[in-house]
């Protein structure tokens, strides 16, 4: 890691997870000082956050962002606000939690970064989910940009408490005088992504004992982007000022693939020979997700060249270390 040290402040909530923990890696290599706020009930403390926090620029503080914020710090220049509750089974299982908390955890980390005297940017994770109703309503175009009519799913479908709260929330940024941005990430995929994603899960599962190996919504579709890709879109977002006030899809609309062909290539990366047995699961999962990224691709500098299979070989393999 570098030792010079920028004095640029930047804070990331939900640092511990999948995606604020890489945004994190690459900021304190770049040498930004970075403070983490977690709780620590979907991140862990495993060894490679543990590593990280070995550098002097890199901060964790295990706090509950339900609770209002108490750090006494207000030289952020930029705020990632990544966490919320999140995962199709945790949605499905706590949808008024997951509306409640979302709603309210946002609402704390939008309170603290009005209190910062000279903030630059205020990144909001929203999701590609916003786009789940107007799919359903048969008015999604693919590949889908940014101003798609976003429709609302049924109210009383647990899933859609999560769409909805990242909507809510969407809006609050637009209204909370801070200079912001709202991404709305597309399937990103790597290393330590947690389990509760379709490439670990397929992973676990071709790597068990059982003969069979069952693919659920084995026709459905998505678009892939690896983590490091994601990372460097979002770095130069923060840093272009053009980017302020708008909204993006992070995603790679180069690597559309079914998932059962997904789960093919897996067995193939683990040398597995297993019977694939299809189940069609009725959690609303959508069919497609594709994202357009010209909004993006004219306001950044920024060229897709990483390969798919390859990303997906190392993703695999550090799941089968790990
Ligand atoms: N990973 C993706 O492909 C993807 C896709 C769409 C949207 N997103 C959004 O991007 C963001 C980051 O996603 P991720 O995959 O890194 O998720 P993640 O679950 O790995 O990370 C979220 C983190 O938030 C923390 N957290 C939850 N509740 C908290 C609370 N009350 N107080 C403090 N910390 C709390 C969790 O412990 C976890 O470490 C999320 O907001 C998610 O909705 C991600």
């Amino acid at each position: 890691m570098s030792k010079k040290r920028n004095k640029t402040r930047v804070l990331i909530t939900g640092g511990a997870g999948f995606m604020g923990f890489h945004l994190a890696t690459r900021l304190a290599k770049q040498g930004y000082s970075v403070d983490l706020i977690d709780n620590l009930s979907r991140g862990v403390l495993d060894n490679s956050l543990r590593n990280l926090l070995k550098s002097k620029k890199i901060k964790l503080y295990k706090l509950d962002l339900k609770k209002k914020i108490k750090i006494k710090i207000f030289s952020y220049k930029f705020i990632f606000h990544c966490a919320a509750i999140l995962g199709v089974r945790n949605v499905i299982n706590n949808p008024y939690k997951v509306i409640n908390n979302n709603v309210s955890l946002l609402s704390n980390v939008l309170e603290y970064a009005q209190k910062q005297k000279n903030l630059k940017r205020f990144l909001f994770f929203s999701t590609s989910e916003v786009y789940g109703g107007s799919l359903k309503k048969g008015l999604l175009k693919f590949p889908t940009s940014e101003n798609n009519l976003l429709c609302l799913d049924e109210l009383n479908n647990p899933r859609s408490t999560y769409m909805l709260s990242k909507i809510y929330g969407e809006a609050m940024c637009h209204f909370s005088s801070i200079p912001f941005t709202i991404l709305r990430p597309h399937n990103i995929f790597g290393e330590r992504m947690g389990m509760s994603h379709v490439i670990p899960e397929l992973t676990k599962k071709a790597k068990n004992h059982k003969k069979v190996f069952s693919v659920n919504n084995g026709n459905h579709k998505r678009a892939f982007c690896y983590i490091d890709d994601a990372i460097n879109m979002i770095l130069k977002i923060m840093n272009t000022q053009k980017t302020v006030g708008k909204t993006y899809n992070i995603g790679d609309p180069r690597f559309e693939i079914k998932i059962i062909k997904l789960a093919k290539k897996i067995l193939k990366i683990l040398n597995k020979n297993k019977k694939i047995n299809f189940i069609e699961e009725k959690n609303y999962s959508p069919q497609k997700r594709l994202p357009d990224m010209k909004r993006l691709l004219k306001d950044i500098s920024f060229k897709f060249n990483s390969s798919f299979n390859y990303n997906l070989d190392k993703t695999v393999k550090w799941y089968e270390k790990n």
